[in-house]
């Protein structure tokens, strides 16, 4: 676990673009995501849920001649408790923008099997889904090429949420969390996961962010308060994609 000075230095020195508005920040966030994959004999990418990055995986699909479909391996940084057909389902969403309209194989879509009706039992399976793909040792992490985060208004991301560190401080690789506001369970990769990739980017936008991103940008730190603060890549690189109403109360 980091000191807090330690992040704040990681904070201090991730890198922060700001684009004009959502439209620019798909744009952005995919021209990221294609250089990243650019080279690679294998991209393992794990992807953010909600309503943000929907664009982004629509216009990757309109530039599908861009990228080696058959080097992308797909993940999920979090899933809700629900089947993949149902309209909550991150999955369901980025199927419905990006996974049916490209020649992605099947077996490199590796969901979270949400329609468990033990959450717990969808956490340890994603977990051997985990330590299969990437071949993981006791205790090892997997390290994703790239991790797409979002940022809720009260500063969660992914699946972890203010008031636990249970999937800050842990060595499970996934877990099944009950948000007692939502009244229901979701499944997260944990923060270790998280800080294990090489490039992790978070994407946010629009002024109901504003007060969040400045509390984890600039605010005290405050990991059980601010969960989105821990984000803090061990080896890899953080990078905020934020557009100009989501930053309009940071420095
Ligand atoms: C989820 C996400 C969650 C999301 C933020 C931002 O399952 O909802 O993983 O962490 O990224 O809540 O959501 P929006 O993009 O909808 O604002």
């Amino acid at each position: 676990m980091l000191a807090p000075a330690v992040i704040n230095q990681c904070m201090s020195m991730s890198d922060v673009q700001v684009v004009h508005d959502a439209e620019a920040l798909a744009v952005a966030g995919a021209r990221l995501f294609i250089e990243a994959s650019r080279g690679r004999d294998r991209f393992a990418v794990a992807l953010s849920g909600g309503t943000t990055p929907k664009r982004l995986y629509q216009l990757l699909a309109e530039q599908s001649s861009a990228i080696d479909w058959t080097k992308m391996h797909f993940f999920w940084s979090d899933e809700r408790h629900v089947p993949p057909d149902h309209p909550d389902s991150n999955y369901h969403m980025a199927h419905e923008a990006l996974l049916s309209k490209v020649p992605v194989p099947s077996e490199n879509i590796h969901r979270i099997h949400a329609e468990f009706p033990d959450p717990t039992e969808a956490a340890s399976d994603y977990e051997a889904t985990l330590s299969n793909f990437f071949a993981l040792g006791p205790g090892e992490l997997p390290h994703f090429d790239l991790i797409l985060l979002g940022l809720g208004p009260d500063a969660h991301t992914a699946s972890i949420f203010p008031g636990s560190l249970e999937a800050i401080n842990t060595d499970r690789l996934v877990l099944a969390n009950w948000i007692e506001k939502l009244n229901t369970h979701r499944l997260t990769m944990t923060m270790p996961v998280i800080n294990a990739a090489k490039v992790v980017v978070f994407l946010v936008s629009g002024a109901e962010k504003a007060e969040a991103l400045k509390a984890v940008i600039d605010g005290p730190h405050d990991l059980l308060k601010y969960p989105a603060q821990a984000v803090a890549p061990t080896e890899g690189s953080l990078k905020w994609l934020v557009d100009e109403a989501a930053s309009s109360l940071i420095r």
